[in-house]
């Protein structure tokens, strides 16, 4: 988390961080990404889920899914239709977790990491 607040002051308003609370208990913690230039080409600017992780202990109990719809609640009022997150790939790996929101593959790679989108026109 240090790591993520550090990027988040270097990369200014592109980085959205949020701890999550359960009444008075942080259970998780959150970074988004707001309108990045993707491939640094000037034309493909996204935004989406860029850091996610969940207390062991309060995993399983729709953290995550509160996590992900507050970041498609942001993406939305700012006009975006699409959020996008990557993940390592592996079966222990949040891909699960992502499919069953409604995340597919857009077929990318980044990084190593593979590449989903959630389309929030139907995504509620
Ligand atoms: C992946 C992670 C964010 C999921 O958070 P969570 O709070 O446990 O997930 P939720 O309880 O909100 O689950 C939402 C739904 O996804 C399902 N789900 C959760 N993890 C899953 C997995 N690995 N595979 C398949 N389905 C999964 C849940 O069963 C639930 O389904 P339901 O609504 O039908 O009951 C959390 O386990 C975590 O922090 N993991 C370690 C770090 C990590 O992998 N972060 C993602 C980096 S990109």
């Amino acid at each position: 988390m240090v790591k993520s607040l550090a990027e988040a002051y270097a990369y200014g308003e592109v980085a959205w961080p949020r701890l999550i609370f359960d009444g008075d208990r942080p259970v998780g913690f959150l970074m988004a990404f707001l309108n990045i230039d993707w491939d640094g080409k000037g034309v493909d600017f996204r935004s989406g889920l860029w850091r996610l992780n969940v207390v062991a202990d309060a995993q399983g109990r729709g953290v995550g899914r509160f996590a992900v719809e507050s970041v498609a609640a942001e993406v939305r009022r700012r006009g975006e239709t699409r959020m996008y997150v990557t993940w390592e790939p592996g079966k222990d790996g949040p891909e699960g977790f992502y499919r069953k929101l409604g995340f597919r593959l857009t077929g990318e790679v980044s990084g190593g990491e593979t590449v989903g989108v959630l389309d929030l026109t139907s995504f509620s």
